[in-house]
């Protein structure tokens, strides 16, 4: 035993075993006071030799609402999944705040650390009620089984119903997901995102498919979760961006072409030339 606490204790002086030690995820606080919640510094991305991302270097305030636009293939779904940890960069490096390396963890443990993802397609639990998926979101990543068979506390059925109201779902709340209009569907599950009361909040294409009413929703919705939330929503919809954007990021061939107001990248010509002028 003795023999053990020692090799223990001198494995934890090396740090050379360090890997083997349990780690404590995210033990690093999220740290923004500087401004920016999201650092992308010179990331790249290659599959089979061509650059998805190209030295990207973009920063995201925390608080803010950042759109993203470009056209196909200029890389903003492989920037999100950069963030999300579903693909690692060749080089660069990726930070949370400033002290928390994104690049370090995994999936999961970014999950749970306060980024959200939605995707495009919605990834609701079909025979389960609004309420229902709510409380499953509870759990987050890889937890469902442990929230089916827990109390709900007070203070989580109090989250429930902010969130609800924050969707605008409250009629629905016994309906079984599956029934929901497509519209509705995506405004619930950015509700399970919300269950988490995730930091960071990113939005692939949030309104394709939807009609002009639930887009209009979406865009208050939106709006209306920056300043608790940061949020990135990349989307091809111009309308819809010029609705809820402040700052656009412009990216083509994984890079940054321009940034600005709407009215300042879409009187930039080279914009106009590679994106708008379509
Ligand atoms: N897993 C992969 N393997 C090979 N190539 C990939 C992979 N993922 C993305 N790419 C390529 O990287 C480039 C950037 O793709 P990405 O999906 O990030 O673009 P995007 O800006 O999201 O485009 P869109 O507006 O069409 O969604 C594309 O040329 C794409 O074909
Ligand atoms: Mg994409």
């Amino acid at each position: 035993m003795k023999a053990l606490d020692r090799l223990r204790e001198g494995m934890r002086r090396d740090r050379v075993f360090d890997f083997m030690m349990p780690k404590v995820v995210f033990s690093p606080e999220l740290d923004t006071r500087h401004g920016p919640i999201l650092y992308l510094e010179g990331v790249t991305v290659s599959f089979d030799g061509f650059k998805a991302l190209d030295d990207l270097t973009l920063y995201i305030d925390d608080g803010e609402l950042r759109c993203i636009i470009g056209p196909n293939g200029a890389g903003k779904t492989t920037m999100m999944d950069v963030i999300t940890g579903k693909t690692r960069p060749d080089s660069g490096s990726v930070y949370f705040g400033q002290r928390i390396d994104l690049l370090r963890l995994s999936e999961t443990e970014i999950a749970q650390g306060g980024i959200g993802r939605k995707f495009q397609k919605p990834t609701v639990f079909e025979q389960h009620t609004v309420f229902e998926n709510l409380e499953l979101a509870l759990a987050g990543p890889k937890g469902v089984w442990a929230t089916l068979f827990a109390r709900l506390t007070p203070e989580q059925r109090d989250r429930i119903d902010e969130v609800l109201e924050i969707i605008g779902l409250q009629d629905q709340v016994h309906r079984p997901a599956g029934v929901l209009s497509h519209g509705q569907k995506q405004w619930l599950e950015i509700g399970m995102l919300l269950m988490q009361s995730p930091r960071l909040l990113l939005v692939d294409e949030p309104v394709a498919g939807m009609t002009a009413q639930e887009t209009e929703r979406t865009a208050e919705l939106l709006t209306s979760l920056a300043g608790r939330h940061s949020i990135v929503v990349v989307e091809h919809d111009m309308e819809f961006v010029r609705t809820i954007a402040r700052k656009v990021t412009v990216l083509h061939e994984g890079r940054v072409l321009a940034e600005g107001s709407m009215d300042e990248v879409q009187s930039d010509p080279r914009v106009v030339e590679v994106y708008l002028g379509e």
